[in-house]
């Protein structure tokens, strides 16, 4: 079975010692977790040796960078390379999120570098895709979708892209309150999957996570990532919360 997470993505919220309140209090439970369950948490960068050495000893949790950049090394202030993170033993990494995509103009192409440059370094990127409410209205999701995964995935090879987790984020989803229902993520989760197929081949479309991210709450965890196709969330403001995010991690399958 493929693996199943329960991603949260803090944003650019908390102070330090909110943060390690919220993860101390996370962390209080033991949470069920297993091989093919797993807990990442995407925490900002001032926090991520923080958050590393607090999992230490934690089975099945990882921790993410929310950004990474697309060199090795050099002249780039302010941005954080994947050898840095593999250096503090963050595994995981956000790529291609789409506020990175709208407010820091990140393109397709700068993302398939950038996904290239984790799995060089042995950083699982987590891939974000999704359309605009534009786009859904016109019905133009799976062409949107689909041109994204060609433009920055289909590249890699088979054994590159059974590395690598997406993560479907309906843009009108996100922070609005409004979720996608469980139908429509399942149908765009199995669109994925099937373009998956034709490039890759069934065997590893099938191995491939996909997140469904966009207002998933302690509530419709169980519903969303109980379809076919929906293996866990990518989770923003509820995350934020130890006791929904521990609801939501339940809900995993
Ligand atoms: P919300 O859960 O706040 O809608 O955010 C989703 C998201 O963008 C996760 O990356």
């Amino acid at each position: 079975m493929r693996k199943q997470i329960a991603a949260a993505n803090w944003k650019m919220n908390l102070t330090y010692q909110k943060a390690e309140v919220l993860l101390k209090e996370f962390l209080s439970q033991p949470q069920n977790l297993s091989d093919n369950k797993l807990v990442v948490l995407a925490v900002p960068s001032p926090y991520l040796t923080m958050a590393v050495d607090k999992i230490a000893g934690e089975k099945h949790m990882y921790i993410a960078a929310q950004n990474v950049y697309s060199k090795k090394s050099g002249a780039y202030t302010g941005e954080v390379s994947v050898e840095m993170l593999q250096s503090i033993g963050v595994t995981y990494a956000i790529v291609g999120h789409s506020e990175c995509r709208e407010y820091f103009n990140e393109d397709n192409a700068l993302l398939a570098d950038k996904v290239k440059i984790c799995l060089e370094h042995n950083i699982v990127p987590i891939f974000c895709c999704g359309e605009a409410l534009p786009v859904r209205e016109a019905n133009g999701q799976n062409e949107y979708v689909t041109g994204q995964l060609q433009d920055s995935l289909f590249d890699l090879s088979e054994d590159q892209i059974k590395k690598v987790v997406i993560a479907y984020e309906p843009i009108w989803a996100i922070g609005t309150g409004k979720t996608a229902s469980s139908l429509q993520a399942q149908e765009m989760h199995a669109h994925i999957r099937s373009q998956l197929t034709t490039k890759y081949g069934a065997d590893v479309a099938d191995s491939i996570t996909i997140l469904y991210g966009g207002s998933v709450k302690g509530a419709n965890a169980k519903d969303i990532f109980g379809q076919p196709d929906v293996d866990g969330g990518l989770v923003g403001g509820a995350s934020l919360n130890a006791e929904e995010f521990k609801q939501i991690v339940q809900g995993l399958k």
